[in-house]
C-alpha cells in the first residue's frame, strides 16, 4: 500500500526529484505558484502520514483532524512556525520539521540592506529619481542626509541566528555596541559568530528591558519569533521612547510591529525612518494602504530567504524532514515541541 503525502507547493526540480526518489509514495501536490488553497489540503488531507507546506497554510485543529491518526510528520519550508498550532501537533504526536538554519545569511543579508535602505534614505531617493524630482534637487551638502550605521548602537528584539549573523555583518561598519532582549539567554554569544568578533571593538550585552532597547538604540533590529507576547511589541510606547534619528527594521514577522503606531510615529517625526520585510496584513497590501504613502518607510515582499541557494536548500531541506519521518531516520531540524 502507497504512503500518502500531500505537498502544498511546487518544489524546484532538484527537490521533486528526491521526493520522487522515495518508493511506495503517493504525492498529492498543489500545482501552482500562488498558496495553496485551503479547501484543496482539506480535501486532500485525510489519510495522509505526511504533509509539506509552508508559511501561508495554517496547521490547526481543523487540518490535524481532517487529516487522521495516519499524520505522523509536518514539514515546514520555513524557518517560522507561527503558522502552526503546535500544541495541536505535539498532543497528536506528529513530528515536525522546519528549515531554521539554511536562511540564516540571506535573511541576516536583507536586514543589511533595509538598515542601509531605512538610514540613506533609499526608497525615497528611489522615489525622488523615478517621480522626477532629481533636476529640482541639485546636489547639495545637506541633501537627502541621513544617520550613518558606523558609531551606532544596534539593539536586538530577539538575538538568535538571524540576529547574530546581522551583527557579524554590522561589526565591519563600526557598530561601537550592540544590545539584545531575548527569551532563550541559551542562544546568547554562539561561538560561531561571537569567535569572530573577539579582536572587535564593540561591546554585546543582554538589555534588562524592551524600554533600554528602545531608549539606547540607533538602530532597532525585530529578529524574534512571533508570540503572544512579542505581537506588537515594537507599539507606540516602544515608538515614543526611540531616539529621534533611529531607524526600525522588522525581519521577522509583521505583527510584532503594530502598524498603526508605526505610520503615527513617522508622521510625526518621531523616528527616522523604517525597513519592513514583513507587515501585519501581508500579502494583501494593496497600492493604497497608507504606509506606501510614508516615503521614510522602505518595504518590500517577505523576501528575507530568497536567494536561489537559500530557497534551493530550504526545498531540499524540507523534503528530507519529510522523508526522515518516513524511514525512521533523523530529521534535518526537528522543531522540538
Ligand atoms: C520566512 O519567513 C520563514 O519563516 O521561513
Ligand atoms: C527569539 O528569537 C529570541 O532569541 O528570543
Amino acid at each position: 500500500e502507497k504512503i500518502k503525502v500531500v505537498v502544498t507547493r511546487q518544489l524546484i526540480p532538484e527537490a521533486q526529484k528526491l521526493l520522487e526518489s522515495e518508493p511506495n509514495l503517493e504525492i498529492i501536490q498543489w500545482h501552482n505558484e500562488n498558496p495553496c488553497d485551503r479547501n484543496w489540503l482539506l480535501t486532500n488531507a485525510p489519510n495522509s502520514t505526511g504533509i509539506l507546506l509552508t508559511l501561508s497554510d495554517k496547521v490547526d485543529t481543523e487540518l490535524l483532524e481532517t487529516a487522521g491518526p495516519t499524520l505522523k510528520v509536518i514539514s515546514s519550508f520555513s524557518v517560522g512556525t507561527d503558522h502552526i498550532e503546535t500544541s495541536a501537533v505535539k498532543h497528536r504526536n506528529i513530528r515536525l520539521g522546519y528549515t531554521p538554519t539554511i536562511l540564516t545569511d540571506a535573511v541576516a543579508d536583507l536586514a543589511v540592506m533595509l538598515i542601509l535602505m531605512a538610514q540613506r534614505r533609499g526608497g525615497e531617493g528611489i522615489r525622488n529619481v523615478l517621480d522626477g524630482r532629481w533636476p529640482q534637487m541639485p546636489w547639495s551638502p545637506a541633501l537627502m542626509t541621513g544617520p550613518q550605521i558606523g558609531g551606532s548602537v544596534v539593539g536586538f528584539l530577539g538575538f538568535g541566528r538571524i540576529a547574530q549573523a546581522t551583527v557579524k555583518r554590522l561589526v565591519p561598519f563600526g557598530v561601537e555596541k550592540v544590545v539584545y532582549l531575548t527569551s532563550r539567554p541559551g542562544e546568547r554569544a554562539r561561538e560561531d559568530y561571537f569567535g569572530l568578533l573577539r579582536d572587535q571593538p564593540v561591546s554585546i550585552e543582554p538589555a534588562g528591558s524592551w524600554e533600554e532597547v528602545a531608549r539606547e538604540s540607533d538602530i532597532v533590529v525585530v529578529a524574534c519569533s512571533l508570540s503572544e507576547s512579542t505581537k506588537h511589541l515594537v507599539g507606540t510606547e516602544f515608538l515614543g521612547m526611540m531616539k529621534k534619528e533611529a531607524v526600525v527594521v522588522n525581519i521577522a514577522r509583521g505583527p510584532v510591529v503594530d502598524t498603526d503606531a508605526l505610520m503615527k510615529a513617522l508622521d510625526e517625526e518621531r523616528i527616522f525612518g523604517a525597513g519592513l520585510d514583513v507587515i501585519e496584513g501581508e500579502p494583501n497590501i494593496t497600492a493604497d494602504h497608507p504606509i506606501l504613502r510614508q516615503k521614510r518607510c522602505v518595504l518590500v515582499p517577505h523576501i528575507g530567504s530568497a536567494t536561489f541557494n537559500t530557497r534551493m536548500g530550504m526545498a531540499m531541506e524540507s523534503v528530507r524532514n519529510l522523508l526522515a519521518v518516513l524511514r525512521g531516520e533523523e530529521m534535518v531540524n526537528e522543531c522540538v515541541l
